[in-house]
């Protein structure tokens, strides 16, 4: 993993849950700490696709760097910074924009599910263009690797082909990144849907022990008395199941075995004692950074810095293949 470029990102739209932690979060700490370079994007422009106005960002900016940094993203070792704060980043929109044609945007399936989904009227531009800004977050560091749920995939087969078609035109210069699916395990939110931020489902990261015990008390289950793992069958009460083994790193099969005909009670109560168990240092530590505002400041200012330095070159380069050298 040496000398392998790793980026990822998150919409500020609220803290990370526990979805986020198991799905992602630590597959990035395990990255960096094989050492690769990890470049993390606050995608505060990506939060404008669905909605008119992004609402509460320098609050939702915190958090999110909370949650990374209380998870063991090391900010010595890894880039973390926003959009609105990378100018060139930005500014590679528009060459990207200039090689992919209005009908390939509009056959993305990700963004026809988020048309769906989006509490706005009409579709902003943004909405259809958003993924082409995505491809600036991997090309501009070079990014060798990308960390990816299943919805995000269509966006890197575009980034992909951009950087195809940019080399063909231009000359070499961007490398064709490769995702990397995290086995996402399917936790499902208390309502036994999707978890989700904005669900009002998710037991978030930062949660306290109290409240996570309450979330899971209210958890949806199932009528029958014996617990066992079955996802087929039993989403809601495997999803429970599958919670209590990742913190304890068991088989869920083990962990169904030992609650047994102690039903569902029981079985929430070993969840609610294993997650807290597991979160509680993570926890502790974000409480302390939360405390040290300056600190937090400090390290966005760095990762901005540092991703700037790495966004001025890489445009440059750009320009430069364009013929766009003047001076
Ligand atoms: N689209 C991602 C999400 O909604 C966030 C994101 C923005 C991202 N830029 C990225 C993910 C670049 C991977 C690579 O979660």
């Amino acid at each position: 993993m040496t000398g392998i470029r790793v980026l990822t990102g998150d919409r500020p739209t609220g803290p990370l849950h526990i979805g986020h932690y198991f799905g992602s979060l630590r597959n990035r700490v395990r990255l960096q700490r094989q050492g690769a370079e990890l470049f993390v994007v606050i995608a505060d422009y990506q939060v404008l696709t669905d909605r008119d106005v992004a609402e509460n960002l320098p609050e939702y900016v915190e958090e999110l760097l909370l949650d990374y940094l209380a998870v063991g993203i090391d900010p010595a070792a890894s880039t973390i910074f926003t959009h609105s704060h990378v100018a060139s980043l930005n500014q590679l929109l528009l060459p990207l924009l200039s090689l992919v044609s209005v009908a390939e945007l509009r056959r993305n399936p990700t963004v026809k599910e988020e048309i769906a989904a989006s509490r706005q009227a009409r579709v902003s531009g943004l909405m259809f263009t958003y993924p082409v800004h995505q491809a600036a977050d991997i090309l501009f560091c070079g990014a060798d690797v990308v960390p990816v749920g299943r919805d995000q995939l269509p966006h890197l087969e575009l980034t992909r082909l951009l950087a195809r078609r940019f080399n063909e035109r231009y000359g070499q210069l961007f490398t064709e990144p490769e995702p990397l699916l995290g086995e996402a395990p399917a936790l499902l939110g208390i309502d036994g849907r999707k978890m989700s931020k904005s669900r009002g489902n998710a037991i978030a990261l930062g949660a306290d022990e109290y409240e996570t015990a309450n979330l899971i008390r209210r958890a949806k289950t199932d009528s029958e008395r014996v617990i066992t793992y079955e996802p087929e069958r039993r989403p809601e009460v495997a999803s429970l199941v599958l919670l209590a083994a990742l913190c304890q790193d068991r088989r869920p099969e083990d962990v169904a075995e030992e609650v047994g005909d102690g039903g569902a009670g029981r079985l929430k109560a070993v969840v609610t004692e294993a997650l807290n168990e597991h979160l509680r240092p993570i926890r502790a530590r974000r409480a302390d950074l939360a405390r040290d505002r300056g600190e937090l400041r400090r390290i966005l200012r760095e990762g901005h810095k540092r991703a700037n330095a790495v966004a001025d070159r890489t445009l440059d380069a750009v320009r430069d293949r364009m013929g766009m050298t003047y001076l």
